[in-house]
């Protein structure tokens, strides 16, 4: 048994709770034992779902006092980064696809006050981030198409984790790395062993009979 030293954080992905009553979907995650909520922002533009927008992050916010980790799949981001730090989004994470501007958008972010994050979906090499990676809280490597859950981890996105380390070692910088998609009792240690300080669950932790100990698992899967 080898201990996992670091602190992993898991963010349970409100995506696969029940839309007709996601604040009990919050609620869940928070006694799972997550340490972030993950809401999963999409525009059926950016990806093809459609899923909530600012009003549901403004109302669910009082709900838990977890950390939210808003993960926004839209395009052209810097129409909606007011509303969403307005909402309480803690980490506000926009996609390096879905817009120009990524810098300006991650300044108007830490501006609002929220910690920006950046994301990158697979077929996005980790060196597209080089100029940004000061501005970040959070790097947000998909290991799966965003979109939807449920599907297959992509294993090769794990070596843009390792990528992520190395950079931030050599820069001495210190932004978290998420992990997301795919995320479960198989795949977690490798993604771990990679280096991800933070995985998002979300078919593995609410599509569970005992979500806690999928949690406790994901945390220390030796
Ligand atoms: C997918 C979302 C994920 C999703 C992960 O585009 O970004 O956060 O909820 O779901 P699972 O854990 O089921 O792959
Ligand atoms: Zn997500």
């Amino acid at each position: 048994m080898k201990e996992n030293a670091r602190k992993t954080l898991i963010a349970p992905s409100i995506l696969s709770a029940d839309f007709g009553a996601l604040a009990e979907g919050v609620r869940l995650a928070e006694s799972m034992g997550g340490d972030l909520v993950h809401l999963d922002v999409m525009d059926g533009s950016f990806v093809p779902p459609i899923t909530f927008g600012d009003k549901a992050v403004r109302d669910l916010r009082p709900v838990t006092r977890l950390p939210f980790d808003v993960h926004l799949m839209i395009q052209m981001p810097e129409n909606h980064v007011d509303d969403f730090c307005a909402a309480g989004a803690d980490y506000l994470t926009i996609h390096f696809e879905a817009t120009t501007h990524v810098h300006a958008v991650l300044s108007s972010i830490r501006e609002r006050g929220g910690r920006p994050g950046i994301a990158l979906v697979p077929s996005t090499p980790a060196e597209a981030l080089t100029e940004v990676l000061p501005l970040v809280d959070m790097v947000l490597v998909m290991t799966v198409s965003p979109g939807f859950g449920g599907q297959d981890l992509i294993p090769r996105c794990l070596q843009k984790v390792r990528s992520f380390r190395r950079m931030r070692e050599e820069r001495g910088l210190a932004y978290l790395i998420e992990v997301d998609g795919g995320i479960n009792r198989s795949t977690a240690g490798a993604a771990l062993e990679a280096g991800a300080d933070v995985m998002v669950a979300g078919s593995a932790l609410f599509g569970a009979k005992d979500p806690a100990a999928e949690v406790a698992f994901l945390r220390r899967p030796w």
